[in-house]
């Protein structure tokens, strides 16, 4: 078994998706381990996609995640990254195959309805940012 970080971001549970999502990660076949909605604030956005602080979309993409509610999960499954990177598609959405979250959900590749880890050191930094160990338990 193996665990990932995935949101369902801004954009998604603004336009009323987060239901459709949660249904699509359960037919899947993810446990949820754990879920909360969260808003982050500029501040914790801008920690969280640390890496991406040189990148010239990083202002943009920091505003957009604190900007409303997201719901941030810890999803379990056989090789559970993959598997959530494969569902949740290209980041662009436009690039993305039919049947993907972001080709259903997504609107641009700023306003991609949903992130996962990319690799399992990302997913235990990205965990243990919004959760603590009893809540992974
Ligand atoms: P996410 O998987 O959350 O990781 C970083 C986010 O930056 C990404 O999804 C996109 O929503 C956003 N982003 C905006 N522009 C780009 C870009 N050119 N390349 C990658 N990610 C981008």
């Amino acid at each position: 078994m193996e665990r990932t970080f995935a949101i369902i971001k801004p954009d998604a549970v603004k336009k009323g998706y987060a239901g459709r999502v949660l249904a699509r990660i359960e037919a899947a076949g993810f446990t949820v381990c754990t879920l909360r909605m969260i808003r982050m604030s500029k501040r914790e956005a801008e920690g969280f996609y640390y890496v991406h602080r040189e990148r010239p979309f990083f202002a943009g993409l920091t505003d957009f995640m604190s900007s409303g509610p997201c719901i941030v999960l810890c999803l379990e499954a056989p090789d559970a990254i993959k598997k959530w990177r494969d569902l949740m598609g290209a980041t662009d959405p436009a690039k993305a195959s039919d049947g993907t979250l972001r080709k259903e959900f997504g609107a641009s590749i700023d306003n991609n309805a949903t992130h996962g880890s990319d690799a399992p050191d990302t997913a235990a930094f990205e965990l243990g940012y919004f959760f603590r160990g009893l809540e992974l338990s």
